[in-house]
């Protein structure tokens, strides 16, 4: 029995969980165990309701579990930021989950934009690091003359800067990136585990050719760490080049470790190669704590309860929450029974078929339940 807990959020968040977790009941079914789910009402509408983004007893309670299934968060009828920072961003910061697990694979019988490549050639994953750099959500924006007191509390470390700014410009805003040895050195090391279990390739992104600073440490780091996995071949790339090789060799890439923002911008491209925004997952690990799982795309509030949204990102963010509670096959039938759907045409229009969210869901649950 797994106790997991689960938050739609915004937009279509709500409809996809729901056929995410068809299918994994069915997992169980077919693998024999049980989930039992605990929802949390937790998004723009609560909000606007009564003012509460995430509140302490709920960060409490969600910290018992391993794992959280989220949806997504995002509503125009809030201004961007504040859902995404006191939300998603708050949990993977509280929860200190420091890796953004991104598969980017063409499964079988999905189209990619790129004339030529087919699933042999695109098959690798992404560890975002997911809780430094820009995202520490650390800046100001002033005029002339500030003083000020800005703060990163993690589990690991406390840090305070203490600002006197003095300019002559007509306004400033500035916005602090941050890169620690020990942030660094702990996604670095379970990038070069996960690459020591396949390919044995690991490429490192960064921009320290410019921000010499952060990229500096941890390009330092990356290189320490690599003393300790002499059988891993190891490569340093910038995120301008990384991104064109994504379009032109994806073959090239076993797993890719990537500081926080370049990450983010990175998967979104990844996703394009994959087939597109409906169809890449992602886990925000914290291997010792709680993790959640969740599509990388957004609420995509205009398409809320029509039932027209591809569930198929949701339901692989919920393949790798199984292989994260320790239930690897019934995550493996979860991916085999998405490639059937595909082939078989059961999709939603952004793949080219007319089926509803909720008949994909049930259609793949089926086959997790009975493989062909
Ligand atoms: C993602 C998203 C988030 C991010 C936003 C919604 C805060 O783009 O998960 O990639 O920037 O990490
Ligand atoms: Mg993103």
């Amino acid at each position: 029995m797994y106790k997991i807990a689960s938050i739609g959020g915004d937009g279509i968040g709500p409809e996809i969980v729901a056929e995410g977790k068809k299918v994994l009941e069915a997992a169980g079914e077919r693998f024999n165990f049980d989930i039992q789910w605990t929802d949390f009402d937790i998004g723009a509408d609560r909000y606007i309701r009564s003012g509460e983004l995430i509140t302490e007893d709920e960060l409490r309670d969600l910290s018992k579990y391993k794992a959280i299934y989220f949806g997504a968060i995002g509503d125009e009828r809030v201004a961007p930021g504040i859902l995404e920072k006191g939300i998603l961003l708050t949990l993977r910061f509280h929860f200190d989950m420091y890796v953004n697990l991104r598969p980017i694979r063409l499964l079988e019988n999905v189209d990619t934009p790129l004339a030529g490549k087919g699933p042999k050639d695109i098959d690798f994953i992404v560890v975002r690091e997911n809780t430094e750099d820009f995202y520490v959500g650390i800046g100001s924006r002033f005029k002339k003359h500030e003083k000020k007191e800005l703060n990163v509390v993690r589990d690991m470390y406390s840090i305070r800067f203490g600002l006197d700014v003095e300019s002559d410009a007509e306004e400033i805003a500035y916005q602090i990136g941050v890169i620690t040895r020990e942030g660094a050195r702990r996604v670095q090391t379970y990038a070069f585990d996960r690459a020591q279990a396949r390919k044995k390739k690991l490429t490192s992104v960064d921009k320290a050719n410019v921000l010499t600073e952060v990229y500096g440490l941890w390009r330092d780091v990356f290189t320490e760490t690599k003393k300790n996995y002499p059988d891993v071949t190891t490569e340093f790339t910038f995120v301008d080049a990384i991104s064109m090789w994504f379009v032109k060799n994806p073959e090239w890439f076993d797993v890719v470790v990537t500081p926080n923002m370049f990450g983010d911008i990175i998967t979104d491209l990844g996703a394009m190669i994959q087939g597109g925004l409906g169809l890449a997952p992602g886990g925000n690990i914290n291997p010792e704590g709680t993790s959640m799982f969740e599509p990388i795309h957004g609420s995509a509030p205009k398409y809320r309860n029509l039932g027209v949204a591809n569930p198929i990102a949701t339901i692989w963010a919920g393949s790798l929450l199984l292989d994260h509670i320790g239930e690897p096959k019934a995550a493996a039938a979860v991916i085999t029974a998405i490639e059937q759907s595909i082939k078989d045409g059961i999709v939603t229009k952004d793949m080219g078929g007319n089926a509803g969210t909720a008949m994909v869901g049930s259609y793949i649950a089926d086959l997790v339940k009975k493989p062909r």
